[in-house]
């Protein structure tokens, strides 16, 4: 049996497979930063099963340099668009992802995002660490408030709807957009009325995506979009970083089209657009959605679980091809 994670993961999903196939079956290809492609391509041969992260392209040259014998690919992830699904369906070789050990985790930061964003939280580490800071100032760096404002979510899945159970305690009015409407009970017991795009655009004073990546939500949020939101409008995105449109979010967040910016994820991680970086009303952190350490324990124990259940002849539990 050969089971190749392409990179460190919490040690629990580690142990699951070694204790189920044996530690010599357990190759992890990469102690620090991403796989190489070339070296990738080499080390899947006659691979079981692959264990690849969010920043691995798996595509069809990657399963035909594994192998016959490749039976499932477990991202380490909830997200799946490192992976060509239709390539691995040709193959007859299983996709899973880590669905909703995250869930909970990730609406936290998109609410961390959020709250910094609104009251100016990096601006104003920055000027105190900068020794700018002489004495509190009556108009010092004045943010929004969060409490009784419009919450927009596009894209109500797990993520968008734990997002919308924390507005609760903010006393907020919840508006949401998504392609499939949830059951009426759903928005009922999250306080959220349904609605279109523009009018999300319109009416959100903090705007926060939660969508997948796929064709239709690529540049989701450009120029058309910035403009359309609230000078006033605060935009969060923990999805997938060409979601937005980063040169027109730069644009929109200079022009003063929108207030500020909380972003977790990029069009070309781990590169950020320049001119998003010199925004000062822009707070930008490393794609850390899923990052607490118990959540990356359980991601690693998920996508292992998955990997197990089919190298012993089962049903992968979290499957998505
Ligand atoms: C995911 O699982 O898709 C997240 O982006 C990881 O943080």
């Amino acid at each position: 049996m050969k089971i190749v994670v392409t990179r460190v993961i919490p040690e629990r999903g580690l142990d699951m497979l070694r204790e189920a196939f044996g530690a010599e079956a357990v190759t992890v290809t990469q102690q620090d930063g991403p796989i190489p492609r070339a070296a990738l391509l080499e080390e899947v041969r006659g691979a079981d099963a692959l264990l690849p992260m969010l920043t691995d392209r798996i595509d069809g040259a990657v399963l035909d340099a594994a192998g016959p014998g490749l039976r499932i690919v477990a991202n380490n992830a909830v997200g799946f668009d490192n992976i060509d699904l239709a390539a691995a369906r040709e193959r007859g070789v299983a996709v899973s992802n880590t669905p909703g050990v995250l869930t909970e985790t990730t609406a936290d930061l998109a609410w961390t995002l959020l709250m910094a964003a609104a009251r100016r939280v990096g601006e104003g580490e920055r000027f105190l660490r900068a020794g700018q800071w002489t004495c509190w100032s009556p108009m010092q760096l004045l943010g929004l408030d969060i409490h009784g404002a419009t919450l927009g979510i596009f894209g109500m899945g797990r993520i968008g709807q734990a997002v919308a159970r924390r507005a609760a305690g903010f006393s907020m009015r919840v508006l949401y957009t998504d392609a499939n409407r949830l059951p009426e009970d759903a928005e009922n017991a999250l306080g959220a009325v349904f609605t279109d795009k523009a009018t999300l655009l319109r009416e959100a004073d903090f705007l926060t995506a939660h969508c997948p990546l796929t064709p239709e939500t690529r540049h989701a949020f450009s120029d058309a979009e910035f403009a359309a939101m609230k000078k006033t409008a605060v935009f969060v995105n923990t999805s997938r970083g060409p979601v937005v449109d980063e040169a027109a979010l730069a644009r929109a967040l200079r022009a003063g089209e929108i207030f500020a910016a909380g972003i977790d994820v990029f069009e070309e991680e781990p590169r950020v657009h320049p001119d998003l970086m010199d925004c000062e009303n822009a707070v930008l952190i490393p794609h850390l959605g899923s990052a607490s350490v118990e959540t990356r324990s359980r991601m690693a124990a998920l996508a292992a679980g998955n990997i197990i259940a089919v190298l012993r002849g089962g049903e992968p539990p979290n499957r998505v091809a």
